[in-house]
């Protein structure tokens, strides 16, 4: 069955706690928090206090996406604010290897995002050694952005490289998540979406999640 993890980048920040109660109450498997640095991508987000208060409210371990130029930096303070997963991207690690057992070392899920343009083959020699690989479906930096096609034949492309190597790793997609995209990226064999707009901007979330988790019951 599909996972689903609403980002938080779509909640009304004033009304974060709100938001976060949302998807506790919900059948989320996630809560996606997009940390961004003004550099890696033109936007900035949220940061490490504010994951540290999203923790003590949350039911649902936290799936941090680092949107940041040199993620190994900070590993050890994306798990003391509580991360399950920490995200980074194949673009802004220099030495991959040593960021993701660095991740792994420190008790969290290692993650790894490929943009768009970077075919998901640059994994090949690091994917058994990762708990999940995020493909984004659009340019990282905003939400409610287009969701890009080509998408459905990297997660096919990639759901056949785990199973010829034996990962375990999860495919995750971020970004254009809805009811119109979700099937094909289910059937291409994705196993988590996040979505925000979708989400966040429906008139009731907790049932927009159930909606996109019944898509691969059907
Ligand atoms: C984009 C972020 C996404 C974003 C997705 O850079 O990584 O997590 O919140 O938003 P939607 O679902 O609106 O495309
Ligand atoms: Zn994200």
């Amino acid at each position: 069955m599909i996972q689903v993890a609403p980002s938080l980048l779509a909640a009304d920040f004033a009304r974060l706690g709100e938001a976060v109660e949302i998807v506790n109450r919900s059948d989320a498997s996630l809560i996606h928090i997009d940390v961004m640095d003004g550099v890696f991508v033109p936007n900035i987000t949220i940061g490490f206090p504010v994951i540290s208060a999203i923790n003590t409210i949350a039911r649902k371990p936290l799936d941090v996406h680092m949107m940041i130029t040199d993620p190994g930096r900070y590993v050890g303070q994306v798990r003391d604010a509580g991360a399950h997963i920490m995200n980074v991207h194949w673009e802004a690690c220099t030495h991959l290897d040593r960021v993701v057992h660095t991740i792994r070392q420190a008790g969290m899920k290692a993650g790894v995002t490929v943009n768009p343009a970077t075919p998901v083959e640059f994994l090949g020699d690091i994917i058994s050694e990762l708990d999940l690989v995020l493909v984004m479906s659009v340019n990282p930096g905003f939400g409610g952005q287009k969701f890009i096609p080509n998408t459905i034949s990297k997660v096919k492309r990639l759901r056949e490289m785990i199973a010829a190597s034996g990962s375990q790793a999860v495919i995750e997609v971020d970004g254009g998540v809805d009811l119109s995209t979700a099937p094909s990226l289910i059937a291409a064999g994705a196993d988590v979406l996040v979505a925000g707009s979708y989400v966040f901007r429906a008139p009731d979330p907790v049932k927009a999640v159930a909606d996109l988790i019944k898509l691969s019951e059907a």
